[in-house]
């Protein structure tokens, strides 16, 4: 097992409906830990910027104008394999398709509104976590 750090962004629609605590508690619950969080409004510029990799598809605008819609919480998780072990807690993609028990599956309301964001693999995690975050703001 190694110890790995993974990008986490609860969503405006979770915000919204009030469910930050009980989306940090199935983080905790699996062995988590939060260790870098802050509250902020993406503009629609750091959206573009951060979603950069889906630029060509058609959802993108729809995607970048959702995300800069409301609060947004950011996190940094660390745990053993942690990008994974989070992929696996947030379910898939689309809610409809999400496992039971699962972040999307539970709180998401659509494949754009899906309540959460985790990196896709560690280097995406170093990536994003250095689009948000500098290493004095991570406390482990
Ligand atoms: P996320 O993990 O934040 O990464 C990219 C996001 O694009 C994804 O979650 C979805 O919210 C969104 N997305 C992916 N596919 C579609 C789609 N077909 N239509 C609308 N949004 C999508």
């Amino acid at each position: 097992m190694s110890i790995q750090r993974t990008l986490s962004i609860i969503k405006p629609d979770a915000v919204a409906r009030n469910l930050i605590g009980s989306i940090n508690s199935r983080f905790e619950q699996a062995g988590l830990r939060i260790i870098a969080m802050k509250r902020i409004q993406l503009t629609k510029e750091q959206a573009k910027k951060f979603y950069d990799v889906h630029k060509e598809r058609a959802f993108f605008d729809s995607l970048c104008d959702y995300m800069s819609s409301g609060p947004v919480v950011i996190q940094v998780l660390a745990g053993d394999n942690a990008v994974l072990k989070n992929r696996e807690i947030m379910g898939a993609t689309n809610p409809a398709n999400a496992e039971i028990g699962t972040i999307r599956r539970d709180f998401g309301e659509s494949i754009e509104h899906n309540a959460v964001h985790g990196s896709d693999s560690p280097e995406s995690a170093e990536m994003e976590i250095r689009f948000f975050f500098s290493e004095t703001d991570i406390i482990d």
